[in-house]
């Protein structure tokens, strides 16, 4: 696999088993931004603490990173993933984003690792499937949910792993996907989220659930 660059000149990959790219064509750090980092509201919070399904080149953790370090916030962010990219592919996606890329270059020094630390706060990754991955309780204030599409990844979207991200989700807390998929929103529903649906670009709505209820058993 090699770089190719989305609308907004930041890069993804194809991935030729799932046959999707890591990102959508209309932009990479556009989808970080304006998705998972904003409609969690992660750019707001005072402690961030994500949980990430699918770290892939690393876009939703630098773009989420350098809010933190602009607003002077230590991000806690635990990432779920099953097939890390090497460290040479990892190089070769640079974002212009100053202040985490020099956290980056850091990181691919130590690339693949379970855990990472600074004064910036604590990258955590666990390499496995999200179905059977320890998470946390009641510790999340966002999920980013970030598999390839339900048609050709269906595991990270059915009711048993919504249910786990739910329970690792603080109350009031919110996931958000880029997918608008039927089936996968009853099960967001049934797992326990308020489901929203908003507007997406590139695509006519995205997903947010809010950890409204208490989760079920
Ligand atoms: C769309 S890409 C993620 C892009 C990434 N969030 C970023 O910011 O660059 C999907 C990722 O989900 C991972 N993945 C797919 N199924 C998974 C599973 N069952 N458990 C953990 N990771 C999974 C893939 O290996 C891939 O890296």
């Amino acid at each position: 696999m090699e770089p190719i660059l989305t609308q907004d000149g930041t890069p993804t990959l194809f991935h030729p088993v799932y046959g999707e790219a890591y990102h959508p064509r209309q932009g990479a750090l556009l989808q970080a931004r304006r998705l998972y980092l904003e409609k969690t509201l992660t750019h707001l919070h005072p402690a961030p603490r994500v949980l990430e399904v699918g770290l892939g080149l690393l876009v939703n953790f630098r773009v989420t990173l350098e809010s933190a370090l602009r607003r002077g916030v230590r991000l806690r962010y635990l990432a779920v993933e099953r097939e890390p990219l090497p460290p040479e592919l990892l190089a070769k996606a640079r974002l212009p984003l100053s202040r985490a890329e020099e956290v980056f270059e850091e990181l691919l020094r130590g690339w693949p690792g379970e855990r990472f630390s600074g004064p910036w706060g604590e990258l955590r990754v666990v390499f496995g499937d999200v179905r059977d991955a320890p998470l946390p309780r009641g510790w999340a204030t966002a999920v980013y949910l970030d598999p390839f599409s339900p048609r050709v990844n269906p595991e990270p979207w059915s009711l048993s792993v919504l249910q786990r991200l739910r329970g690792a989700l603080r109350l009031g807390g919110r996931l958000a996907t880029y997918s608008a998929q039927r089936a996968f929103r009853l099960a967001l529903k049934e797992a326990g989220f308020a489901l929203h649906r908003v507007p997406g670009v590139g695509k006519r709505e995205w997903t947010v659930g809010i950890a409204a209820k208490v989760p079920r058993g």
